[in-house]
């Protein structure tokens, strides 16, 4: 049976898929809780990814050297990058690049020396699959986040994205940073800290990777009003929703 590795970038994520995993079993590999398991009649191993690009390359190799999994996705939150990708939205990468790897001149800029590229697909179709399961779970915001939550968010007709993912050691806060990576990346919607050293990790392995990222702040000054919240009510919701119908649609295909 494939086994599918689920990296979640926060700790409500995480325990929201443990929930729904019936006959989990913890081991403990480098410091890290990796959770076997089902969930849906998949079988699963599902962990807290760790944050920035080394501690999630970590995390991912074990999942891929001792758990073996064939299929990786992760979950988690980013900041907007793109015109028109707004806080509630949902990007699904289709390509991840690292805006802090410059090794120029040796290299050109962002390009991973030895590599020959700057940027790393996603798998097409297990991205085809998520956004088209993060779809079908926006459509009816209102009915897993709740009317309340959408008004206290103002989340007005969220909507899924697919493009560029950029990640970097950063937690991008003000607007000059985030427009100097606009100016850098200007195909970029989304800026994180992860994305781009797990798909270098399962381009290595050529194992299939895909994420789904909710946007929870638009990466500049104006800091998330109440980031925790925003995490509890609205992404680590999405994540589940998501992540259970791309599982539900899977049996199906
Ligand atoms: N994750 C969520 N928001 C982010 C931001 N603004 N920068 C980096 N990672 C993030």
């Amino acid at each position: 049976m494939a086994v599918i590795g689920i990296m979640s970038a926060m700790h409500e994520e995480l325990a929201a898929v443990l929930a729904r995993m019936p006959d989990e079993q913890r081991v403990t590999v480098a410091g890290r809780d990796f959770w076997v398991g089902h969930w849906q009649g998949h079988a699963v191993v599902a962990v807290l990814s760790r944050i920035g690009k080394v501690a999630a390359a970590t995390t991912a190799t074990v999942l891929l050297e001792r758990f073996q999994v064939d299929t990786l996705v992760f979950t988690g939150v980013a900041g907007g990058m793109g015109s028109g990708v707004r806080v509630g939205d949902v990007v699904v990468a289709n390509g991840f690049v690292q805006h802090d790897m410059d090794a120029s001149p040796l290299f050109p800029r962002h390009e991973v020396p030895l590599y020959g590229r700057a940027r790393f697909e996603a798998d097409v179709n297990l991205s085809a699959q998520l956004a088209e399961a993060g779809q079908q779970v926006l459509a009816k915001a209102a009915q897993h986040l709740g009317a309340g939550t959408l008004a206290d968010f103002q989340l007005d007709s969220p909507r899924v994205h697919q493009g560029l993912v950029i990640s970097g050691d950063r937690f991008v806060a003000t607007s000059t940073e985030s427009q100097a990576l606009r100016l850098a990346l200007p195909d970029a919607l989304a800026v994180e800290m992860e994305g781009a050293a797990v798909a270098q990790v399962c381009h290595d392995y050529a194992v299939p990777f895909a994420a789904v990222r909710t946007i929870s702040d638009r990466a500049d000054d104006a800091a998330h009003t109440d980031f925790n919240r925003f995490i509890r009510e609205v992404a680590s919701r999405y994540s589940l929703a998501i992540l259970s119908q791309w599982l539900t649609n899977r049996r199906s295909d």
